[in-house]
């Protein structure tokens, strides 16, 4: 078994100090989009590849336990064992884990993020009839519990939903569509949007996909997916490579069934860097406390919402505490040139179509926010001459 990965300076640390490992430049509010690589990540990842640079056994074998350690933290996140969880190179990837194995039809928003919609259309193509999609079309994209019931019958077997809408901002409520969803059928959750900054009751879902590199700042390369006892019993573990059998070691000589713990669904030896910045970023959120973190960022995006409120800007995600996390979109009249004055004041900011995605993290400072109200100052006087 891996060492269990201690605090910083094995002292338990705290909220301020994670605070205080926010050194990015002013300006930076586009966390749901890609998270600038912590302090303790960027050392830990020099650490760990010097140690790969030695060819030492027991160097190599310290990095590999990497792979545990990740998967310890991360379940305990997800209130879990560390057997049901698998380390993915990305969070679509787990999800390809989940859908290319399942049967029967199976729920989900046509305005999904790709990682899901995009999925499960190849998944029942690939399936011969097998699984068959179930697309909703909501109303302002949020799959709600009345949205889901419209459509569950009993050939459904499983919703596939994102906690937090990217592009929304939207977060579903997961204990009412668990509880909608019954015993019989599978909750597919991507928590790309909320792992390690929304404290919830994930072990509701039987599958969570996740990753590392936007709000736990460790880079690409950091996805994991939980499986649950339900979830392994009725997933067909389809993609299941030579680290996915239930054998000790390579499966030599051997062509051995899938393994029974989550493992089952994965392909092949794991990245032990990717492992190492998934362990630290989720240690370092484990230390600071997700509830912390989660009522700094609603602070922030209090904060952010009074802002564009003040400055006459629509606001198209929800503004009730419950149905949020920490994604903001701004509506403006003129999102281009909304988009291009952010961009001027050296705000980084999701501009995609009529909205603008802004997206603060606890350690976002008020530098950054004031930089942001300022341009919307200046984006509001703003006079036009025209020739
Ligand atoms: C909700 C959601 N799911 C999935 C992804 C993609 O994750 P990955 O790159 O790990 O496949 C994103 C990326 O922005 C996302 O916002």
């Amino acid at each position: 078994m891996a060492e269990p990965l201690t605090c910083q300076n094995d002292e338990v640390g705290t909220f301020e100090d994670y605070l205080s490992t926010f050194d990015s430049e002013p300006g930076y509010l586009n966390w749901a989009a890609f998270g600038p690589l912590s302090p303790s990540v960027r050392e830990e990842i020099f650490a760990d590849a010097d140690l790969l640079g030695s060819g030492r056994p027991s160097s190599l074998a310290l990095v590999a336990e990497r792979i545990g350690q990740a998967q310890e933290l991360v379940a305990e996140l997800l209130g879990t064992d560390a057997a049901e969880i698998a380390l993915q190179p990305s969070s679509t990837q787990g999800l390809q884990h989940a859908l290319f194995g399942l049967a029967g039809s199976v729920i989900a928003s046509t305005a999904e993020f790709p990682s899901i919609s995009l999925t499960l259309e190849r998944a029942a193509a690939a399936s011969h009839g097998a699984l068959t999609p179930r697309w909703i079309t909501p109303d302002d994209s949020r799959v709600t519990p009345d949205a889901v019931a419209e459509v569950l019958d009993d050939d459904v077997a499983a919703l596939v939903v994102s906690h937090v809408d990217f592009r929304t901002g939207f977060r579903v409520d997961l204990a009412a569509l668990r509880e909608l969803l019954g015993p019989d059928r599978l909750l597919i959750l991507d928590a790309v949007q909320s792992f390690g900054v929304v404290e919830a009751d994930y072990a509701a879902a039987d599958v969570v996909v996740g990753h590392g590199y936007k709000w736990l700042r460790a880079g690409r390369g950091t996805a994991f997916a939980r499986f649950n006892a339900r979830a392994r019993e009725r997933i067909t573990p389809m993609l299941s490579g030579i680290t996915g059998a239930a054998t000790d070691g390579l499966p030599v000589d051997d062509l051995p069934t899938a393994a029974a713990s989550a493992r089952a669904y994965t392909v092949s030896g794991p990245d032990t860097l990717a492992a190492g910045r998934l362990a630290i970023g989720a240690r370092d959120v484990r230390d600071a406390g997700v509830a912390a973190i989660e009522t700094r960022i609603q602070e922030h995006v209090d904060v952010i919402l009074e802002i564009a409120d003040r400055h006459g800007i629509a606001v198209s995600s929800p503004l009730e505490r419950a149905q949020r996390a920490g994604i903001v979109v701004l509506s403006p009249d003129e999102p281009a040139r909304l988009a291009a004055a952010l961009a001027n004041a050296g705000l980084v900011v999701t501009a995609r179509g009529a909205s603008v995605r802004v997206a603060a993290h606890a350690g976002t400072d008020t530098d950054t926010l004031q930089l942001l109200d300022d341009a919307l100052t200046a984006f509001g006087n703003e006079t036009f001459t025209f020739a």
